[in-house]
């Protein structure tokens, strides 16, 4: 049981679902799936309600993200031998590289999670790295585990909204977001705030969610699995490649390289492996197709019996959900949650 659920990450009784009360949960499901496109929600909606939906997305998801994927919720694809938790580790060291992050650098970390990327970024790197999330769940968290690692002197938390970045201009040394800038409502907007607090001459980095040019919008499978990974995942919607690009430029950042790592050669494994249903393995137990159909039938049993809060298992479909359209995605290559950019807020005198 302890193997399936350890308590620390996963506490039915304790309520998992962040600040949302134990008896408010069901509801709280039923509010999130109904802003969704498969439910008949529209991306309007979805873009009013871009704060709650967000935070009632993680708050119900942290704990299950935590429990079956590590403390760093986002993708990468394996190289070589590696195993899962290391190619998470690379994903986050290249991106350190690639941003030139030093000892002594400020660096902001946008929509920040449990902070896994940002404990690791500033370990690796020796920068100080300050993210900042909305959710406050999320933030409780990273604090008990900075603390937890020794690592708050160089980690840092601020609470707030990241369209709204409570900083003076020209703060940071460095930016990058890691699979989070999916979730604004207003991509420009959102890359003209990191441009305002980032310093002249300073870049920032990231590994965004996008559909690719494979992706035909009149193709009505295409568009079934662009809603799945909008509904698993708590995005107003999936912009393509070139939006984001676009929306780089559109800032005022000059945009140095761009590349979809997910489709570079001689992958051990694509990112999308991670998702599959597939046969046991010991590692990632709680990923395969045993696994999950374990967790499920232990979650009905612990939502029967009273100690899971209603709702869980409906929790438990998001995110399965999630997964299975992350998949087709990836397979068909029609989505991405890895096009990689940095990009550098000019000098004045050279715009
Ligand atoms: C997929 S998670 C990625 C977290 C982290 N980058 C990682 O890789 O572990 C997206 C994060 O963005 C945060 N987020 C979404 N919208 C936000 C907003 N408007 N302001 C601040 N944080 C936001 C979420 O709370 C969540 O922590």
């Amino acid at each position: 049981m302890a193997f399936l659920f350890p308590q620390e990450v996963l506490n039915f009784r304790r309520s998992f679902g962040g600040t949302i009360a134990r008896s408010n949960l069901e509801q709280a499901v039923t509010f999130y799936e109904d802003l969704h496109s498969v439910n008949g929600g529209t991306e309007l909606k979805r873009m009013e309600n871009y704060t709650s939906m967000v935070n009632t997305y993680y708050d119900l998801a942290t704990a299950f993200y935590e429990y079956g994927w590590g403390q760093s919720f986002h993708m990468s694809t394996r190289v070589y031998n590696e195993s899962f938790k290391e190619s998470i580790k690379r994903h986050e060291h290249y991106l350190a590289l690639r941003l030139g992050l030093k000892p002594g650098m400020k660096v902001l970390d946008v929509g920040c999670g449990i902070g896994g990327p940002l404990r690791e970024i500033a370990a690796f790197s020796g920068a100080t790295v300050i993210g900042i999330n909305n959710n406050q769940h999320q933030i409780n968290r990273g604090i008990a585990l900075n603390k937890q690692y020794g690592m708050s002197d160089r980690c840092q938390f601020i609470k707030g909204d990241f369209m709204k970045i409570p900083v003076p201009d020209n703060s940071f040394d460095a930016a990058y977001n890691i699979e989070a800038c999916c979730h604004a409502p207003d991509l420009v907007a959102l890359y003209k705030e990191i441009y305002r607090v980032l310093k002249p001459g300073q870049c920032v980095a990231g590994y965004d969610w996008c559909m690719t040019n494979e992706y035909d919008r009149n193709n009505e499978y295409h568009n079934k699995v662009k809603e799945e990974i909008e509904l698993g995942n708590g995005l107003p919607t999936v912009r393509t490649t070139t939006e984001y690009i676009d929306a780089l430029k559109a800032a005022g950042f000059r945009v140095l390289m761009e590349e979809d790592v997910a489709v570079r050669p001689n992958l051990q494994c694509p990112w999308y492996d991670s998702v599959k249903p597939k046969v046991l393995s010991l590692e990632g137990f709680r990923r395969t197709s045993l696994g999950r159909f374990i967790g499920r039938q232990m979650l009905k049993v612990l939502e029967f019996s009273g100690i899971a809060p209603k709702g869980s298992q409906e929790v438990y479909n998001v995110l399965e959900r999630s997964g299975d359209g992350l998949y087709e995605g990836g397979r068909l290559g029609i989505f991405t949650p890895m096009l990689f950019y940095i990009a550098e807020k000019p000098h004045h005198e050279d715009i």
